[in-house]
């Protein structure tokens, strides 16, 4: 059987997450993730903290602190907070470990051995108040290509291009707004231009969504460039014949396979049977690397390329770009320490973000509405409607047959699968919550309040339609699913789209999703809007 490795874009142990992050990258991996294991397929889902680099660098040295102290922070809040979203990951790791500096120096060993890497001098950016040199993140200057002003030395931020050294216009020392020189520098590069056929047909083949697809086949067409991979400072992976440390985008991904062998090595499996079938979720910003650089490096050392990579856009707050500086933001550690739940977090984030790099929104407002709508009026009311007049009629099915409408819940299974297969998370939840509200329809024209003769056919109609439906819904509720299944009196199995038996009891109702009310929305927009 094919094993399957999901992961996730790596979070920069550099400041807190905040909900964009869930919603592009560490949700959809989970949901995936849970729905292969729920089929019984092998599966695990990797990351790491992404923890080199010279933003990690700058921000520890402008608090006084060491790097190797910096970082810790990061990891552990990482942890905490994606666990309360119910980020299950497999394995959570972190590139300054012994393992991925090892594996991070072979990779580069073997690129070099076939001829990969050359030495090219650079124009490098240097402070001269302070002589030193400025790679990246201690440089700002305006994008050659877009002319958007404050961007820093490696990318821009508005038209997503990378830059070599020299390339920004005006360039400026972040940390003393001195005029930045330049000077030669040697430094390693990787022959990034060799793989450019490859590279091209790599993107037309792999599965992912389509307009990045095209965003990515323009990039190629311009050319590709050779890319350097070094940089001019102490923190982060030594390059073995070399006086700097690679640069953070040529260790990061190889985090993915670090992981995945430490988790390997911890459960005694082989890394080789594992590196398989790799799905690599991510939010479009970083399309570059993962569309380009990352799988040069695997053709390069003859590893398998990854068969999928969803790609999802940011979100925005009140149609607004999250800013941390201007307060226009909701982290997870806010979310939390309000007390809402992350479940329906979940639920509201894969309800409104659709493949591909469209951006989608985020207001308490809107959240309010999804959440009372879709979730408690329509499959909480559902649900307990249902087991409330089931406890009238004695709690038990009855032995009659079911309506028309669960033999379409029994079918729409397959229309969910294929579009959780395809990472279309957003449609396949849409196909339950679509039923569910038919279901709610075909309760209240039947009222089987008035009618107790048909009452029987109608509960065991809407219970056996229950009982398949929170199995679809199982991936993005992982917690409520469990309590729902617990209320229907079955387990919760993938296995098995048959109605519910003669017999069978059904519990009493309980209220498992309360409303959110105004005074919670109050809150939540108070986190933005004050
Ligand atoms: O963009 C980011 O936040 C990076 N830390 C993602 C790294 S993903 C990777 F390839 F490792
Ligand atoms: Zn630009």
């Amino acid at each position: 059987m094919k094993r399957t490795v999901v992961t996730a874009a790596l979070p920069y142990a550099n400041g807190e997450l905040h909900l964009g992050h869930v919603k592009s990258t560490y949700l959809p991996a989970d949901i995936f993730t849970r729905f292969m294991k729920f089929k019984g397929l092998p599966t695990v889902y990797v990351c790491a903290s992404d923890e080199h680099g010279t933003p990690i660098l700058f921000r520890s040295e402008k608090q006084g602190v060491k790097p190797e102290e910096y970082i810790l922070k990061w990891r552990q809040s990482y942890f905490d907070d994606l666990s309360f979203v119910l980020i299950d990951f497999d394995k959570f790791y972190h590139t300054h470990s012994s393992e991925h500096i090892k594996i991070t120096q072979e990779v580069y060993e073997k690129l070099k051995e076939k001829g990969y890497i050359k030495k090219l001098s650079v124009k490098q950016y240097w402070c001269p108040k302070e002589n030193k040199p400025l790679p990246d993140r201690y440089v700002i200057g305006t994008c050659p290509f877009c002319e958007a002003s404050e961007q820093y030395g490696d990318q821009c931020e508005k038209c997503g291009k990378v830059f070599t050294g020299g390339q920004l216009v005006n360039a400026i020392c972040k940390t003393c707004g001195a005029k930045a020189e330049i000077r030669e520098s040697e430094h390693v590069f990787f022959t990034l231009s060799n793989f450019s056929d490859k590279l091209e047909k790599f993107v037309e083949n792999v599965d992912a969504p389509k307009d990045i697809k095209n965003f990515v086949l323009g990039w190629i067409n311009d050319g590709l460039k050779d890319w350097d991979i070094e940089r001019d400072i102490s923190w982060g992976v030594p390059i073995p014949d070399s006086k700097g440390v690679f640069y953070v985008w040529f260790d990061a991904p190889i985090a993915y396979t670090s992981t995945l062998k430490k988790w390997c090595d911890e459960k005694g499996e082989k890394f080789e049977d594992w590196w398989d079938n790799i799905v690599h979720f991510i939010g479009k910003d970083i399309a570059y690397h993962h569309f380009l650089f990352w799988p040069a490096i695997l053709m390069g050392v003859d590893w398998k390329l990854p068969s999928m990579i969803p790609v999802r856009g940011h979100l925005t707050l009140e149609q607004k770009k999250f800013s941390k500086s201007r307060q226009w933001y909701i982290s997870i550690k806010q979310w939390k320490e309000l007390g809402f739940s992350p479940e329906y977090l979940r639920f509201f984030m894969t309800y409104t973000t659709p493949q591909g790099m469209k951006d989608s929104d985020f207001s308490a407002r809107e959240f309010q509405k999804v959440i009372n709508e879709e979730l408690v009026n329509n499959f909480g009311n559902l649900l307990q409607r249902t087991l409330k007049f089931s406890e009238r009629l004695g709690s038990k099915i009855e032995d009659v047959e079911t309506d028309e409408i669960f033999k379409k819940v029994q079918e729409s299974v397959n229309k969910y699968e294929k579009f959780m297969d395809e990472t279309k998370l957003s449609e396949a939840l849409k196909i339950a919550v679509g039923l569910i509200h038919e279901l709610n329809v075909y309760f209240q024209r039947n009222e089987p309040w008035k009618n107790l003769k048909i009452a029987p056919k109608v509960i065991r109609t809407v219970a056996s339609s229950l009982v398949i439906l929170n199995k679809l819904l199982y991936p993005i509720l992982p917690l409520k699913s469990k309590k729902v299944a617990k209320l229907l009196n079955v387990d919760l199995v993938w296995e098995g789209k048959d109605a519910l038996k003669v017999g069978h009891t059904l519990n009493k109702a309980e209220i498992l999703f309360p409303k959110v009310d105004d005074d919670m929305m109050k809150k939540l927009e108070g986190l933005y809007k004050k």
